[in-house]
């Protein structure tokens, strides 16, 4: 491909996908099916490696991240993030009002009602139409630059397109994660056998913080924008702002309202209330703000919040019912979760039947008997949870209920490591619930991805005693499948075609879909393109395991517990046998052009526009050689930030030129540099 053809094709690129992703995000609705939208993405990725000079500022693949943040810079808000004033009340409202109407000494004035969304307040800044910065709240006064991990977010608006933008302005949101993108995410969790998070914003927080952008962006974090600062936005109320948010594509929650009178606002409190389970995220309450902007001045702030907006807090829908008992669930990795099993209920618009009671230590920090009452809350993920025991209802003589000492599933006794609240079945393969939890782990989509056979078929085999383990199932005959229930000719055949597919599954699929705990689909993506192939990655010393990226001191160790196992190791080799991938297949890198003929290169630190491999990748497609220690023959060592300082050291004492990653792209694009 010509450069001119890459640069014409990286246009087109962009324009689609920017279209595609404006319809999903401002008008809800779709064109085309995620896979065709990630296929148009990676084509986008692929032609900006080889040729970055042509990539946009603002181009959409920036939303899947892989910068490395070391650490976040602290950056001082031009304006400050102030909090606001919190009424539980009518009266207090009232009393709010009252403030306003003497403050605005008989003027007229209008309320603006938003609902408070419970998430990460986040400051946008814009300059000349371009998102160049995202900071956290912080202590309201400085906080920390996370824009590498904000560009991740698919409906903040990396770039404004409207006529008469202002030169900069800033907008004010609240950074949320999707009440079902969480559970997803739990449920992803509790499958690798790592602790549940308690909150979707608690996540959210953690998320802004972390890293890795790469992973921020598989997060699928999103952004409601609620107020619009700067200094020449022309606008003269607060809901001018709202519109022009609107105008500008970044996404406002379609709940607001003005209200004329205390009235309206009190009626829009109590629609709120009852509705907001609806809402993709938690509110814990609404926001009031006095409309005009003149108003807001004349009304100013005081030290820590505003005098012209004010937030009623919503309180926690709580009911009390009977526990009836307590039961115990066994998931794939052992770890035991108690149940309470309580009188049915109806609750904020569902009738609770069970709450989670997490581990032993909640129930003894409850301190739960028998036939006790139990106050419950729904929590914003709509989990219920038992929050305390009623003592006013309490019997005298009730009988203290006691932690169960032995697997409620094949009878073996519990251990519980030191310092970790969970129990665990120790009994991995003769328990049915592991066992069947191992084999579901496995042919999940994001594994193994068997999608003709699913739980029930996995139940019908293992009680069957035709499977115990997941390499047991490339064991499977016609003649064993036609054992099951209702599973004819068709189906059978069906199943084994899905079988057989899956040995096409790549090695980081494979590496996921063993089990082994706290690996999850992220972590064996990353092993795998470390060490390659499996037989590297079981014979890697706990120290070699640390030196991968994502891999810390738990996954480590775990991950040599698993290949110490014998049981473990056999069942690798019959995955082995049975055809499964077992190493990386190295991709074939098409040749682009050979500026880069006969010059070798070393890279070190991290790159604002390369992930480190497509940087080697670039090197390789236009011609050059990539080395991994300095030497006198040694051409250029391309220097990103953080570069270690012996080689830099080691490059000047060998008079090897060191190059920036812009003079990198300006060999790339044939030109000479200084
Ligand atoms: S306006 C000066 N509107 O609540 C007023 N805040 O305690 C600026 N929040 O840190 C805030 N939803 O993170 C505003 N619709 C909304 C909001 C909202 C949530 C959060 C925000 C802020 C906190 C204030």
């Amino acid at each position: 491909m010509t450069p001119e053809q890459a640069q014409q094709e990286i246009e087109s690129l962009t324009r689609q996908i920017n279209y595609h992703n404006d319809l999903y995000y401002q008008q809800h609705h779709t064109e085309i099916s995620d896979f065709e939208f990630d296929k148009l993405l990676e084509q986008l990725i692929a032609l900006e490696n080889q040729f970055p000079q042509f990539r946009y500022p603002d181009s959409p693949s920036q939303r899947v991240g892989g910068t490395i943040t070391k650490e976040f810079q602290t950056v001082v808000h031009q304006y400050p993030m102030l909090s606001l004033g919190n009424t539980y009340s009518e009266e207090e409202l009232t009393d709010f009002d009252a403030r306003v109407a003497k403050g605005l000494d008989g003027e007229e004035y209008e309320y603006f009602c938003e609902l408070k969304f419970d998430g990460v307040s986040i400051s946008l800044i814009y300059e000349d139409g371009l998102l160049v910065r995202g900071v956290t709240r912080g202590d309201g006064t400085r906080g920390d630059d996370v824009t590498a991990n904000i560009k991740t977010i698919r409906n903040i608006p990396l770039k404004v397109h409207a006529p008469h933008l202002p030169k900069r302005f800033e907008v004010r949101g609240e950074v949320y994660m999707p009440r079902e993108v969480f559970l997803k995410l739990n449920k992803e969790r509790e499958d690798i056998g790592e602790e549940r998070f308690a909150n979707a914003r608690n996540t959210a927080s953690g998320t802004l913080k972390m890293q890795d952008s790469s992973i921020v962006a598989q997060r699928k974090l999103a952004c409601y924008a609620y107020y619009l600062l700067g200094e020449d936005t022309g606008i003269n109320t607060h809901e001018e702002g709202i519109h022009k948010l609107e105008k500008w594509g970044f996404d406002v929650s379609k709940t607001y309202k003005k209200c004329h009178q205390l009235k309206e606002v009190f009626n829009y409190i109590s629609h709120w209330e009852s509705r907001r389970g609806e809402l993709p995220l938690e509110t814990d309450g609404v926001v009031i703000k006095v409309n005009s902007l003149e108003q807001q001045e004349t009304l100013g702030f005081t030290a820590k919040s505003p005098r012209w907006a004010i937030a009623y807090k919503y309180k926690a829908e709580s009911t009390s019912t009977r526990l009836n008992g307590i039961t115990y669930q066994v998931g794939r990795t052992g770890a035991v979760t108690p149940v309470a099993e309580l009188e049915p209920v109806f609750l904020s618009g569902t009738t609770v039947k069970r709450a989670s009671l997490h581990n032993a230590n909640e129930i003894a920090r409850l301190d739960l008997r028998e036939g006790d009452f139990v106050f419950i809350e729904k929590g914003g993920e709509i989990i219920p949870k038992v929050t305390g025991v009623d003592l006013s209802k309490r019997k005298p003589d009730a009988k203290h209920i006691h932690y169960i000492t032995h697997c409620p599933e094949c009878g073996n006794r519990l251990v519980r490591v030191e310092g970790e609240a969970v129990h665990y079945c120790p009994n991995a393969s003769g328990c049915p619930p592991q066992i069947k939890g191992r084999i579901e782990h496995f042919i999940q989509r994001k594994a193994m991805d068997i999608d003709s056979l699913g739980e029930q078929t996995i139940r019908q085999l293992y009680d069957l005693r035709l499977v115990k383990s997941p390499a047991d199932l490339y064991d499977l005959t016609k003649s064993d499948l036609m054992k099951m229930e209702k599973v004819k000719d068709k189906s059978a055949e069906n199943i084994l075609k899905g079988i057989a597919a899956s040995k096409e599954a790549p090695f980081e699929s494979v590496l996921f879909a063993i089990g082994i705990r706290y690996v999850g689909k992220t972590v064996a993506e990353k092993l795998a393109k470390h060490f390659k192939n499996i037989d590297r990655l079981m014979e890697a010393s706990y120290d070699a395991l640390l030196e991968a990226p994502e891999v810390g001191e738990k996954i480590a160790e775990s991950v040599v517990q698993f290949f110490k196992a014998h049981e473990n190791r056999k069942e690798v080799e019959r995955l082995r046998k049975a055809g499964l991938k077992m190493a990386v297949e190295e991709k074939e890198i098409k040749p682009v052009s050979n500026v880069l003929e006969d010059r070798s290169f070393v890279i070190s630190g991290v790159f604002q526009g390369y992930e480190r491999d497509a940087l080697k990748d670039t090197i390789i497609a236009h011609g050059g050689k990539v080395l991994s220690s300095i030497s006198g023959k040694l051409d250029f060592l391309v220097a990103g930030e953080n570069m270690g300082p012996s080689k830099k050291e080691k490059a000047e004492k060998l008079g090897v030129r060191i190059i920036s990653e812009e003079e990198f792209n300006q060999l790339l694009a044939g030109k000479k540099i200084g």
